[in-house]
C-alpha cells in the first residue's frame, strides 16, 4: 500500500467517504447474512418473495433491510462522537523506559493478555492459529460448518458462500499497524480489539484484579510493541 500523499485534500476525503462506504455496505451485507437465517429462517428452499432481502419492493424482506442499514448508517455517523478516550501518555527513557518494556513483555506472555497465544513469543505472528475472519466465521457456524473442511463448505460455496479468509494475527516485528503506530492508537486497539478479526479487547481495570490489566499495565504493554516494532 503506497503513501498517497500527494493527492489533494479534496481527493482523499472523498477516497475516505467511499471506503466508509464499503465498510457501511461490508456491515449491512453481514447483518443481512445473520437476519436472513436468524430472523427469517432461510433454510435449504429459497424464500416467499415477500421475505426476500430486496430493498426495491416494501415488504418483509425490505423493512429488515431498512432497519440494517439505518442502524449502520447511524453508528457510522455518530462514530466520531464514541471516539474512546486515552489516558494522558508519559514518554518515558532509560532505565524506566526499559523496565517498563520488560513489564509489558511479561503481560505480553502472561495469562490475562495472553498476546503470544497468538502473535507467537517473540510477537512475530509465528504462533500457530488457524481462525478466520468474522464474515467467514458468522455464515459457517450459524450452520454448523467448519470453515477449514472443504468438503462440507462445497455445496455452499457453488451456492454462492464467500471463500473462507484465514486470518493471521499480525507480526508485530514489522511495525506496521492499520490504526497506527502511535501510542494513543495502539493503546485504543488493544483496549478495544478489532472487530471482524479474532483480535480481541482487553478490559482496562480500576485496580489489577487478575482479569484485566491497569492503565499502567497497558502503557507498559504499548511501550512494548513500540519495542517489537523498532528492533529493539
Ligand atoms: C485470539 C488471537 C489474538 C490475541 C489473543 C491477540 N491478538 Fe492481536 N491480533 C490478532 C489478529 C488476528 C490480528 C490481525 C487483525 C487484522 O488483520 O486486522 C491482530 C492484530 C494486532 C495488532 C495490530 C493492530 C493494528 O492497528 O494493525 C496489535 C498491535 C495487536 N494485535 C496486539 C495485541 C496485543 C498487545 C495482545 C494482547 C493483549 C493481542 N494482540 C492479543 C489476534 C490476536
Amino acid at each position: 500500500m503506497p503513501s498517497f500523499a500527494l493527492q489533494s485534500l479534496d481527493d482523499l476525503e472523498s477516497l475516505v467517504d467511499y471506503v466508509i462506504y464499503l465498510s457501511v455496505r461490508g456491515e449491512v451485507e453481514r447483518r443481512m447474512l445473520t437476519a436472513a437465517i436468524d430472523e427469517l429462517d432461510y433454510g435449504a428452499e429459497p424464500p416467499e418473495d415477500g421475505l426476500r432481502l430486496n430493498h426495491a419492493v416494501e415488504t418483509e424482506g425490505s423493512q429488515v433491510v431498512d432497519e440494517i442499514l439505518s442502524d449502520v448508517a447511524k453508528s457510522w455517523s455518530e462514530a466520531p462522537e464514541r471516539v474512546v478516550s486515552v489516558p494522558t501518555w508519559t514518554p518515558l527513557a532509560g532505565q524506566a523506559l526499559k523496565e517498563s518494556v520488560q513489564r509489558g513483555k511479561d503481560s505480553f506472555h502472561g495469562p490475562i493478555a495472553n498476546c503470544v497465544g497468538c502473535h507467537g513469543p517473540a510477537g512475530n505472528g509465528n504462533a500457530v492459529t488457524l481462525d478466520f475472519d468474522d464474515w467467514t466465521k458468522e455464515f459457517s457456524t450459524r450452520i454448523g460448518l467448519t470453515p477449514s473442511d472443504r468438503q462440507a463448505m462445497r455445496p455452499f460455496r457453488k451456492a454462492g458462500a464467500l471463500t473462507p479468509r484465514v486470518v493471521k494475527p499480525r507480526n508485530l516485528q514489522e511495525g506496521v499497524f492499520r490504526g497506527g503506530g502511535d501510542p494513543q492508537t495502539l493503546y485504543r486497539r488493544i483496549s478495544q480489539g478489532i472487530a471482524g478479526t479474532p483480535m480481541p479487547a482487553v478490559e482496562v481495570v480500576a485496580q489489577a484484579d487478575g482479569k484485566g490489566l491497569t492503565e499502567d499495565q497497558m502503557w507498559d504493554l504499548v511501550r512494548y510493541i513500540q519495542s517489537l516494532a523498532n528492533g529493539l
